[in-house]
């Protein structure tokens, strides 16, 4: 089977490997479409914090099609279209460790052929295609997860146009909520408002942003922040009393946190560790219930692997990167 390997270094590079045999209680999927997420890239450039073996596969997130089952499957069959866990072990409740994640310490979804516990997948949404489904399982996950309790009337504040934030928008949306965001361009603005935003701020031309956002709407019960250190003090001045700032990401670099003014809030900071597959069950019935459709913002071939990475760096997109074939 084809796939590609991390050399540590730069991009990714084509490789053979046999088609994996499936042991008892494990699933051979074909893959036929797979998305990147921001911490792929420092995995395939040698600059993420844990160490990548060369040639690990890597890529969290994939869909595809059961091909052959081993002894004592239950949950699927042969033919079965399946979706790809972000934690392969996290069946239910809080993330125990970090150790079992693709790309890193196993190898990922970037292959033709993958074999994986029949526990570490989900069925794929009907309506959804393989290039669709294969955007949900770390970026549609976490935003959902941020969002855990929002509600409609709530204000919700989202960060820039990628894979974790337009999840969270459309989702604030179908629960009802006013959607603010902060993004870096004016087209990207205007994409923003076509998916539902009612207010958009330029991060770039408004640094206060975070008081910006507090005089539009009078403080935001949830921020989903994805700047990390360069977006907290703006997150926490966009709050209102008594708010809730989910960190997802550390994209940027700053001072930090401003303790008085958090506590002059009254604000909750939670931090978010993508979800269970449990979680990922339920999200992907209300994906399926509102036919939500994954704002996909472009699709490459297989062979093309490379060219999606180097796609996916140079920031010009909106929604999800997706590896198809
Ligand atoms: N904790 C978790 O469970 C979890 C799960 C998934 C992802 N993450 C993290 O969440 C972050 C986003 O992931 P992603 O896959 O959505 O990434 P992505 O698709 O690469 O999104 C990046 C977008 O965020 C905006 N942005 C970049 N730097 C920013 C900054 N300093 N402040 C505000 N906005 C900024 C830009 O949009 P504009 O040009 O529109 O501003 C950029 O296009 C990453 O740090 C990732 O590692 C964490």
């Amino acid at each position: 089977m084809r796939t590609f390997e991390v050399r540590g270094d730069g991009p990714v590079v084509p490789a053979q490997r046999p088609v994996p045999v499936p042991a008892a209680g494990e699933v051979l999927v074909r893959v036929r479409a797979r998305s990147l997420n921001a911490r792929d890239l420092p995995i395939v450039e040698g600059r993420y914090p844990v160490a990548v073996p060369p040639g690990r596969i890597p890529l969290s997130d994939g869909a595809g099609t059961v091909e052959a089952v081993g002894a004592g499957v239950s949950r699927f069959q042969v033919g079965d279209r399946v979706l790809s866990t972000f934690h392969p072990n996290r069946v239910y409740g809080a993330l125990h460790s970090w150790d079992e994640l693709y790309g890193v310490q196993r190898d990922g979804w970037l292959t033709e052929h993958i074999a994986v516990g029949e526990q570490s997948v989900v069925a794929v949404p009907e309506h959804l295609s393989f290039e669709e489904a294969a955007t949900l399982p770390c970026a549609a996950l976490t935003a959902w997860s941020a969002l855990s309790g929002v509600g409609p009337g709530d204000t919700v504040l989202l960060q820039g146009s990628g894979g974790v934030s337009v999840f969270a928008l459309q989702f604030a949306r179908l629960a009802g909520a006013r959607v603010l965001v902060t993004t870096s361009s004016a087209e990207k603005g205007r994409r923003l408002r076509e998916l539902g935003a009612s207010e958009v701020v330029d991060r770039a031309s408004t640094p206060e942003w975070g008081d910006r956002v507090r005089e539009l709407t009078g403080g935001v019960d949830r921020v989903v922040d994805i700047g990390g250190a360069g977006s907290i003090a703006g997150s926490i001045a966009a709050l209102a009393h008594g708010g809730t700032i989910s960190l997802v990401g550390n994209l940027g670099s700053g001072g930090g946190m401003d303790l008085t003014r958090f506590l002059n809030r009254g604000a909750t900071l939670r931090a978010i560790t993508v979800g269970s597959r449990s979680d990922f069950e339920r999200m992907n019935r209300v994906v399926h219930q509102h036919r939500l459709r994954p704002v996909i913002d472009r699709i490459f071939p297989f062979d093309e692997s490379p060219e999606a990475f180097s796609h996916f760096a140079n920031g010009a997109r909106l929604g999800k990167v997706v590896i198809a074939g």
